[in-house]
């Protein structure tokens, strides 16, 4: 093939890649001037051919050529590439600001989210951290670490999903008390936040629900500093008048135990309505249990290497559902799960 041919071939693809309006039309040249049937391609295939003298030239030559084809082609490719991204970026660029269409409801927090984080901020507010921790637990932390060792009739009370011999779901926030114990050193306040899951179904009971376990670990520690918190967290959140008392009771792993309660805030604590009518609140009693605590026992902190004569904590264990159940008249437990809009978007905000 004479030089001037091969100088022909060049100029007009070099020509028409120049003047490619797309990357298609780039990947149509390529095919036509490099591909297996272009001319050039059979000419770089046929040197052989070629009387010797003639194939070192003519090789040179044609394989400069295709050279500088194939950087065209990718130049003008990328060229062309980047152009067509900015129009496609242009093009399908979207306001996500704007309302839908039709315009649709701002959903909210569930109402287990908002309690939650409204019982968190109280007891942020008194200087206590929140931490959280496994749902999928070991038995020395669900119960034995919390004093309640195997064939411990406490255990009884809490039917429990079992995955194997010592791995559970967890039937409490408890454990977490352990486990902030072992990692860290007095002086402790936290408090834990999460699901807990027992073998129960009905009204006031489903196989999953929310606690939020207290722990406070310090030097000259009484029952005086747990009725002060609780009487804190009570007050933020049923209101300014509420008073708080404490009932003698049993957990393995606090001594004393109490439950607490919360003077009602439906009857302001006199059990009967303004129309004389007991308060099927409080059931007329003027008080309402709202959970479960104590002074951390003594066997608790030898599992986490505390001296009890140097140390002393509380522990109280409450129930999310519940709580908001009472703040906001939710009468069954399980509406909480269903999620039925109907339902929850009466707490939206
Ligand atoms: N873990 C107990 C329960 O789930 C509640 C509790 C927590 C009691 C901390 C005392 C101290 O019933």
């Amino acid at each position: 093939m004479p030089d001037q041919r091969l100088e022909e071939l060049r100029a007009e693809a070099a020509g028409l890649i120049a003047g490619a309006p797309g990357t298609p039309e780039i990947e149509e040249l390529r095919v036509r001037f490099l591909g297996r049937k272009a001319e050039l391609t059979g000419v770089l295939r046929s040197i052989g051919e070629l009387p010797p003298e003639r194939r070192g030239p003519v090789g040179q030559a044609a394989n400069a050529v295709r050279q500088e084809l194939e950087r065209l082609l990718t130049e003008r490719h990328a060229t062309l590439e980047a152009a067509e991204l900015e129009i496609r970026l242009v093009a399908d660029r979207i306001d996500v600001t704007l309302p839908g269409d039709p315009a649709q409801e701002v959903g909210s927090l569930h109402l287990i989210t908002q309690t939650r984080r409204e019982i968190e901020d109280v007891f942020v507010g008194l200087g206590f951290e929140v931490l959280e921790g496994p749902e999928v637990e070991f038995d020395y932390y669900n119960f034995t670490a919390l004093n309640t060792p195997p064939g411990h009739p406490a255990r009884t009370l809490q039917d429990t999903f079992y995955f194997s011999g010592d791995v559970l779901l967890r039937t409490h926030t408890s454990p977490m008390q352990i486990r902030m114990m072992e990692s860290r050193e007095p002086p402790l306040y936290g408090i834990f936040p999460g699901k807990v899951y027992r073998r129960d179904s009905d009204a006031t009971h489903t196989p999953m629900f929310h606690q939020i376990e207290g722990l406070a670990v310090d030097e000259h520690i009484t029952l005086a500093d747990l009725q002060g918190v609780l009487l804190e967290f009570a007050r933020a959140i049923f209101g300014a008048e509420r008073e708080v008392r404490l009932r003698p009771h049993y957990f393995p792993f606090t001594e004393p135990s109490v439950e607490v309660d919360v003077s009602c805030f439906n009857c302001g604590g006199t059990g009967s309505l303004p129309d004389g009518r007991r308060d099927p609140l409080c059931k007329g009693s003027g008080w309402i249990e709202i959970l479960g605590s104590g002074m951390v026992d003594p066997n608790v902190f030898g599992f986490v290497g505390y001296d009890p004569e140097q140390i002393q904590g509380f522990a109280f264990g409450m129930g999310v559902e519940r709580i908001a159940m009472l703040k906001h008249g939710v009468p069954d437990l399980r509406m909480f799960f269903e999620n039925d809009v109907r339902f929850l978007e009466q707490f939206g905000r």
